[in-house]
């Protein structure tokens, strides 16, 4: 099990940070990479205290999507009022806190600054480490909170910017099985969204029709790549495109839940099927979901059926799929290793 000594900032005294700390690791997160401004706290990387989330949907509704310089400005006007609810939440004060975290990438970088240094301000105030923490290892540890889920696992990362399959096979050891050669699933959904006339934010709206139409009215291609693990979805939303136009060319209006709902059938079977079979070639029985796009109906139910088989299927609840800053905390406490110091600064992609 993984733990790490960090050292607090003015007094320069060591606090061990992970599950052989042999104490409660109480960590503060703060979440700011995109849309969301959230601050939890968590106890031993799986006690959710209190669990404090802005979202800024209202505002970008207006511009049909999320404008970084107004999101970067709504986190500042959001961050002080978010990180002084979750301390009330939980009944706790800034000197029963073990460690602060926050996302430091990939992300919007004006958006993580500002999370960021909120997170390391506490930290030097309250003379406790500053913990920064990928946000993409952290969708994964979302899945560690309030469960009992221990690696090994396949992964399926589907969020706004990633889709990923991964192998988890110790607590800090990953590899990446396949990944997207283009758009992200999360993408790909926001694009087919806007094309059939749903507001921001479209993932979900599209789903929410998606159960109304027929998932057999319109067949989607499907992308053939080289690594049978890899994605892409470029292809399948200019073929969304193209039969949209078809379709409006030859009907007064759009039969927008059946292209909905063909549209969500060949994604969530593409990200399905491969994921099982990975997770069949490696012999893993356990698979987990994260992301925002784990939050979708049919992608659960698809996946959860497997249960019957026999495989151990994990979700994060659904407040803890989408942007969140208690699976920052779990992140932090799990890998505490991967990132640390006051000296860390924000990144807006993987390289
Ligand atoms: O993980 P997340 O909250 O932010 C990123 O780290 O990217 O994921 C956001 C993405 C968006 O593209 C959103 O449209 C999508 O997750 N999403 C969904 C659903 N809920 C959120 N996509 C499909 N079905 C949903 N129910
Ligand atoms: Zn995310």
């Amino acid at each position: 099990m993984p733990v790490k000594e960090f050292r607090t900032p003015i007094t320069n005294k060591p606090v061990l940070i992970g599950p052989d700390s042999n104490y409660d690791n109480i960590i503060f997160a703060i979440e700011s990479s995109c849309d969301e401004t959230a601050a939890a706290i968590v106890r031993n990387g799986r006690e959710v205290l209190s669990n404090v989330v802005a979202s800024q949907i209202k505002t970008h509704i207006e511009f049909g999507g999320v404008v970084p310089e107004v999101a970067a400005r709504e986190h500042l006007e959001a961050i002080n009022v978010v990180i002084a609810q979750a301390f009330e939440q939980a009944g706790l004060k800034a000197e029963d806190i073990t460690a602060f975290a926050a996302t430091v990438g990939p992300g919007l970088v004006g958006s993580l600054l500002v999370g960021m240094n909120a997170g390391k301000a506490l930290a030097i105030a309250n003379d406790k480490p500053f913990i920064g923490v990928n946000h993409l290892n952290a969708h994964v540890c979302a899945n560690y909170l309030n469960t009992d889920l221990k690696p090994p696992f396949v992964a399926l990362l589907i969020s706004g910017g990633h889709t990923q399959i991964i192998e988890v096979k110790d607590w800090l050891d990953q590899r990446i099985i396949g990944e997207t050669i283009d758009d992200a699933i999360g993408e790909a959904y926001d694009k087919v969204a806007r094309l059939i006339g749903l507001p921001y934010p479209g993932g979900v709206n599209l789903d929410k029709l998606a159960q109304t139409g027929n998932p057999n009215a319109y067949k989607l291609p499907e992308a053939k790549l080289s690594n049978e693990y890899d994605f892409s979805f470029s292809g399948l939303k200019t073929a969304s495109l193209q039969l949209i136009q078809k379709l409006r060319k030859n009907n007064d209006t759009l039969p927008t839940a059946d292209i909905a709902a063909s549209f969500q059938e060949n994604v969530t079977s593409v990200l399905f099927k491969k994921t099982k079979k990975a997770a069949d070639n490696i012999n893993a029985n356990t698979i987990v979901l994260a992301g925002g796009v784990a939050a979708n109906s049919e992608i659960r139910k698809k996946f959860f059926a497997l249960r019957e088989q026999g495989y151990n299927i994990y979700a994060p609840e659904m407040k803890y799929c989408t942007d969140n800053a208690s699976m920052i905390a779990s992140s932090a406490y799990f890998l505490a290793n991967t990132m640390d110091s006051l000296d860390i600064e924000v990144f807006s992609r993987m390289s």
